[in-house]
């Protein structure tokens, strides 16, 4: 087992397709994890959702550029509670562009306990501090609140919307490689000041 990076309450490690394919189609079966993911992202058995994690470390080492998705482990259960990835957004072809997205997708019995953020913080981390990427965007379909919520706790800026990626209508955030602290502090200094979701969605 890899572990790639640590914070206070978890783990993020590569997945072992063998011993995690059950705790991931926990994530993947569910209908309201995979709402705003397509489709696609949704498991239909256990042993499909195997051989998708077997794809995506193959895919991993294709790349070998420190890109990837990885498992969020709870330390005080040692459960899988998430994913969470670093990857190459695809233009609408499915081609690889040269802008890098983070992403997050929760078991829905984790929701609600800030996992999200802190996996993402760590992971933006990663990817200025070890891969040198100068900047980092996150991408989220219009309704999806929760997940827009993320970003503005993350310090990333709303850039407006795009169908540049996916060949679909997305949000899109962005952050600096010099602003990179910036989500840390307004995470602290913000208290009740944070502005809602709402308004933020009505910018654009
Ligand atoms: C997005 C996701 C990771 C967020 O999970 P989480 O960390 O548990 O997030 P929370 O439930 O703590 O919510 C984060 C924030 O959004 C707010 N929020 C949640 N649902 C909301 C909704 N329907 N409308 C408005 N705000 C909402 C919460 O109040 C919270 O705000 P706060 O920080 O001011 O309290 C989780 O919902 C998930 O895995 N969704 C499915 C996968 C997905 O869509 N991933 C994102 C793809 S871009």
């Amino acid at each position: 087992m890899t572990i790639l990076l640590e914070t206070k309450r978890l783990i993020i490690r590569s997945w072992i397709p063998e011993r995690d394919a059950e705790q991931a189609f926990l994530i993947y079966n569910d209908p309201e994890v995979t709402h705003f993911l397509g489709k696609a992202s949704r498991a239909t058995n256990v042993e499909s959702q195997r051989q998708r994690l077997i794809e995506n470390i193959k895919q991993s080492h294709r790349r070998n550029n420190g890109t990837g998705s990885w498992a969020i482990v709870e330390k005080e259960t040692t459960t899988i509670v998430g994913t969470i990835l670093l990857l190459q957004l695809p233009d609408k072809d499915g081609l690889p562009t040269q802008d890098y997205e983070v992403g997050w997708h929760l078991r829905r019995a984790s929701w609600g306990k800030g996992y999200a953020t802190e996996a993402g913080r760590v992971m933006l981390n990663y990817g200025f501090s070890v891969l040198n990427l100068p900047v980092i965007y996150a991408v989220v379909k219009l309704e999806n609140y929760a997940s827009i919520r993320i970003t503005q706790r993350l310090g990333m800026k709303p850039i407006g919307s795009t169908n540049k990626y996916y060949g679909i209508q997305l949000l899109l955030f962005q952050l600096d490689a010099s602003e990179k602290n910036r989500g840390e502090q307004e995470e602290q200094g913000a208290g009740e000041q944070r502005s809602g979701v709402q308004r933020l969605v009505s910018e654009y």
